[in-house]
């Protein structure tokens, strides 16, 4: 259809996993893959929205750039690749696309933490001593938080989306933690995944539980993340529909 129904919305998603220098060689990083947050974006841009993606390191290939959004199509709105390392690089560049934007999703697995300092060399190990370094870290700042709170602060309808990744055990039910969660950061919707070392991170299927801050959806998705970027976007369609 030459108009899906999130025709003429723009959206930003972010994808991936931040790294956080050491020095120059190292940094401290995580597992996400970036699937999830691709998948969301193509679902997005499919549904007509012209689509921002912020991507930290990914395993996996970025879709195809479309800079120009005279080459964009009603069919294949714009999609636009932009890359980022650190935490803050991605606070900054969310914060200066969520402006803009009618629907941001955070995807990507931020750091919460990050070395205090940044050695401007390589860190050695002493060649006469066992001894190692103790690394300081501090804390990042909270993105989803602050992009909710730009929102409140401006007045905007703006949906916003958070992602939650628990690795839970038998005593704790993710669902739980997600609704903590949700009224924690303030969005709209959370979508719930539990993860552990083999489970969810850098996989093509998974199992998640959207939970919405009106209570108006509690929706379950087991399968690939194409079908929950597919649910994901369904959900923003009809929250769309209701405020129109
Ligand atoms: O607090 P927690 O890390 O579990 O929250 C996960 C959600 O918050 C995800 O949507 C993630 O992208 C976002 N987040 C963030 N800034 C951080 C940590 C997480 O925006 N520093």
């Amino acid at each position: 259809p030459s108009t899906g129904p999130l025709h003429g919305l723009r959206a930003v998603v972010s994808t991936g996993g931040t790294q956080e220098p050491l020095d120059p060689v190292r940094y401290l990083g995580n597992r996400s893959s970036g699937k999830q947050g691709i998948a969301i974006a193509n679902a997005l841009r499919a549904a007509g929205a012209s689509v921002d993606l912020v991507a930290a390191h990914v395993d996996v290939p970025l879709p195809e750039d479309h800079p120009d959004t005279a080459s964009a199509t009603a069919e294949h709105p714009g999609l636009q690749v932009h890359r980022v390392g650190t935490a803050l690089e991605l606070q900054d560049v969310m914060n200066r696309f969520g402006e803009l934007a009618d629907v941001v999703v955070m995807t990507a697995a931020v750091a919460d933490f990050r070395p205090a300092t940044f050695a401007e060399s390589k860190i050695k190990k002493s060649e006469d001593s066992d001894d190692a370094p103790v690394i300081e870290l501090v804390r990042n700042p909270d993105i989803l938080r602050g992009l909710v709170q730009r929102r409140q602060e401006s007045g905007a309808r703006r949906i916003i989306v958070g992602f939650a990744a628990e690795t839970g055990d038998a005593a704790t039910d993710p669902v739980e933690f997600g609704r903590a969660k949700l009224a924690r950061k303030g969005c709209d919707l959370l979508c719930v995944n539990q993860v552990g070392t083999d489970l969810v991170f850098g996989q093509d299927s998974t199992k998640v539980t959207f939970l919405s801050a009106d209570g108006a959806a509690e929706r379950r998705v087991e399968g690939t993340k194409d079908d929950v970027a597919r649910e994901l976007t369904t959900l923003i369609a009809e929250r769309v529909a209701r405020t129109d």
